[in-house]
């Protein structure tokens, strides 16, 4: 699909983003192994989470709209063939965690794009709790039962802590992870809310093995990764006013928010409140007056690691010299996030340099519309739109019916605000 994108003359509205992904995808797989019936509302509704929950399902879970009944913490099986993660790095590294725990073996798939990706990170600490973990083709478990180490992470990632954690649940002993820079603590919250004894200290987080788990009774908050393409739109559209409703709020994921702030950009944190254990506000964003430069280096990277492609967007509006640096990961997403920004914005007309670990962007630039392409990446097509926003002419973005993955409603909400 070519979605066409034309200057926005202002954005104006209010909206529900989906469901946050991260906290989705964690909810069905520590939800299918407590004991008995969860309730999840507000579940993300893309593609990926759908694939999260189709391989709980092939492992025993059963789902019905919001309920899930859980397996237990030794009740799931083995399923029938290999389990298809689709586009989802977090279904495929989260389940390998769970699954080398297991005494079946179960083997983890994907499309093209999932196939290219590192699970030797997942692989190699699993190896060491005396897990069977092989890649590439990813198999793990079948020999059990694993031993709790403390594993110290060279890289920031939240999913192979959670895969840790996971695998943690069913380990002899304590299992600890200290991250080089706290990343997202979704599983971390999730399992003390089903009743599981951890603790975190600083940058280490401990699991003892649970007897049991909890079901979970939640409401999924809104996605901030999602959010972060209205606030960057709304913001550099003159005139604009948006309010995201009901945004998961956890201080683990809003360093881009505090970034936009020093920025100029203008956020407020409305009616903030608690759901599902995670904190919520109601984010209203309107335009900004005049941007201040800005710098995103080191650890910093990590902390808002799926926003950096939109921010490469807002940097194209501001004065002078941006770096963005220390984000390497980005070239092993779901494509390479740094070449395929680098090529789109330059097709539009900004002066964006790809680096080993970011880019480096003059701005301001005037953009203009061209025909560019989505490289199957949801969040590409989603900040190339935004960049079309503000571009004059047509903005065509080639395969950008990948924003399914995360936000399938993304072009209707495109509609809407403008
Ligand atoms: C995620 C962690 C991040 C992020 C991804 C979701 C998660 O990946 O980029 O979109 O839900 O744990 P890494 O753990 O590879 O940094």
């Amino acid at each position: 699909m070519i979605a066409t994108v034309r200057r926005a003359r202002k954005l104006d509205g209010e909206i529900r983003v989906p469901g946050d992904k991260s906290i989705s995808h964690r909810a069905l797989i520590l939800g299918s192994i407590a004991s008995g019936r969860s309730r999840l509302r507000g579940l993300s509704p893309g593609a990926d989470v759908q694939s999260t929950t189709r391989c709980v399902q092939e492992l025993g879970a059963q789902v019905d709209g919001a309920m899930l009944d859980g397996c237990g913490l030794h009740g799931l099986r083995a399923a029938s063939g290999p389990l298809d993660c689709g586009n989802s790095g977090t279904t495929m590294r989260l389940l390998a965690g769970l699954l080398a725990a297991q005494d079946f073996e179960s083997e983890l798939i994907g499309d093209e794009s999932l196939s290219r990706r590192p699970m030797d990170r997942v692989v190699a600490p699993l190896l060491e709790m005396g897990a069977r973990a092989s890649w590439p083709p990813l198999r793990v478990g079948g020999q059990t039962p694993l031993h709790g180490v403390s594993h110290t992470m060279v890289k920031p990632s939240a999913q192979v802590k959670s895969a840790l954690l996971l695998a943690g649940l069913f380990a002899g002993g304590a299992t600890s992870v200290i991250e080089p820079v706290k990343t997202r603590d979704h599983t971390e919250l999730m399992l003390q809310a089903m009743g599981a004894a951890v603790e975190v200290e600083g940058m280490r987080v401990e699991v003892e093995p649970p007897s049991r788990l909890e079901p979970l009774d939640i409401d999924v908050p809104g996605d901030l990764s999602a959010a972060a393409f209205w606030l960057v739109a709304a913001g550099l559209v003159p005139g604009s006013r948006v309010v995201l409703e009901g945004v998961g709020v956890n201080p683990t994921r809003t360093a881009f928010i505090d970034l936009l702030l020093g920025c100029g950009f203008q956020v407020k944190f409305n009616r903030p409140r608690f759901a599902g254990g995670e904190p919520v506000a109601d984010l209203e964003v309107t335009s900004a007056a005049a941007l201040r430069s800005m710098e995103v280096s080191g650890d910093k990277a990590a902390e808002m690691i799926d926003e950096l492609p939109v921010l490469a967007v807002a940097a194209t509006q501001i004065a002078g010299r941006t770096v963005i640096s220390g984000a390497a990961e980005l070239r092993v997403k779901e494509s390479n996030r740094i070449e395929a920004m680098e090529e789109g914005l330059v097709a539009m007309g900004a002066d964006v340099t790809g680096v080993e670990d970011g880019w480096v962007i003059n701005g301001p630039r005037y953009l203009e519309g061209a025909k560019v392409s989505a490289h199957g990446d949801h969040r590409v097509a989603m900040a190339l739109a935004v960049a079309g926003l503000i571009a004059d002419g047509r903005t065509e973005i080639d395969g950008a019916e990948c924003v399914e993955i995360s936000y399938p409603e993304f072009f209707d909400h495109l509609e809407y605000l403008c």
